[in-house]
C-alpha cells in the first residue's frame, strides 16, 4: 500500500472542513505558477460550475515524481481529461488531493493556485508555456466574481 492513501484518510476530515469554510484561502508566500513546457488544461466541469479552468503543470510534477506515482499508484490516465477528476474526489484525497493535502504539497483550500486558466480554454495538452494560459493575478482581481 502506498502512504498517500493512509495519509489522506487521516486528512479527510480536516480537508472537508477547510473546503466547507470555502475560500478562506490565505495564500501567504506561495508563489504563482512558473512557466513550463507541456501544460495540461482541465476544464470538463470547472467553468460550467463557475470556476476558472485548472492548469496542471505536468513537467513541474514530472521532474519531482516518478511517472508510476501518478500513472499507476494514483490512477491518472495518459490522457488529458481521461481520469474523470472532480473536486469531490480531490477533497476525498484522490488524484491531486493525494498530495495537495497540506503535507506533501499545499492543500486544497488554495483554490486560486489550481484554478488559474483563462476562460474558454478546452481540456487539452498545451505545448506552450503557462504564461499563455494563466490569468495574470492583477487581471484576475479586477474581474468581479
Ligand atoms: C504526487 C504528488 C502530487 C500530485 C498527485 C499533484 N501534485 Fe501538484 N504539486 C505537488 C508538489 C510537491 C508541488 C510543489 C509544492 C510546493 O512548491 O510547495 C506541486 C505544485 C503544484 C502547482 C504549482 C506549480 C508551480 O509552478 O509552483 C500546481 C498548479 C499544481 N501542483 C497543481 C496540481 C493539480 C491540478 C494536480 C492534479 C491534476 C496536482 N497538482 C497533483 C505534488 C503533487
Ligand atoms: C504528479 C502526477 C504526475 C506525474 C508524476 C506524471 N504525470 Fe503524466 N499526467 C498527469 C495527469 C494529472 C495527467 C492528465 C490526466 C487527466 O487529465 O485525467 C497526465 C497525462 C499524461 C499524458 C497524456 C497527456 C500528454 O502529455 O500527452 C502522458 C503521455 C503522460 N502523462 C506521461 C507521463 C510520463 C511519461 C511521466 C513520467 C516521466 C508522467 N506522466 C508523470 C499526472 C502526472
Ligand atoms: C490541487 C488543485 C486544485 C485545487 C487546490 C482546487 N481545485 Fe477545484 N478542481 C481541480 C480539478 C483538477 C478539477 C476538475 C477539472 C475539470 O473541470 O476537468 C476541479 C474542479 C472544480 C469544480 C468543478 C465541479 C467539480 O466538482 O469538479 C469546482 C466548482 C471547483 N473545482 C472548486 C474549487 C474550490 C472552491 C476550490 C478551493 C476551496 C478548489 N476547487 C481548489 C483542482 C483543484
Amino acid at each position: 500500500m502506498n502512504f498517500y492513501f493512509v495519509k489522506s484518510e487521516l486528512e479527510r476530515g480536516s480537508l472537508l472542513l477547510l473546503f466547507l469554510l470555502g475560500t478562506l484561502a490565505v495564500v501567504g508566500n506561495i508563489s504563482p505558477a512558473h512557466a513550463e513546457y507541456g501544460d495540461l488544461v482541465l476544464n470538463q466541469h470547472a467553468e460550467k460550475e463557475g470556476m476558472p479552468p485548472v492548469i496542471f503543470p505536468h513537467w513541474f510534477h514530472r521532474i519531482r515524481f516518478r511517472c508510476k506515482v501518478c500513472h499507476a499508484d494514483l490512477g491518472f490516465k495518459f490522457k488529458a481529461g481521461g481520469s474523470g477528476i472532480n473536486m469531490l474526489k480531490i477533497i476525498d484525497g484522490q488524484y491531486c488531493g493525494a498530495c495537495h493535502n497540506g503535507e506533501i504539497a499545499w492543500s486544497v483550500e488554495n483554490c486560486d493556485l489550481c484554478h488559474t486558466g483563462k476562460d474558454g480554454l478546452k481540456t487539452q495538452v498545451d505545448g506552450s508555456t503557462l504564461s499563455k494560459l494563466v490569468v495574470p493575478v492583477k487581471d484576475k482581481n479586477k474581474k468581479p466574481r
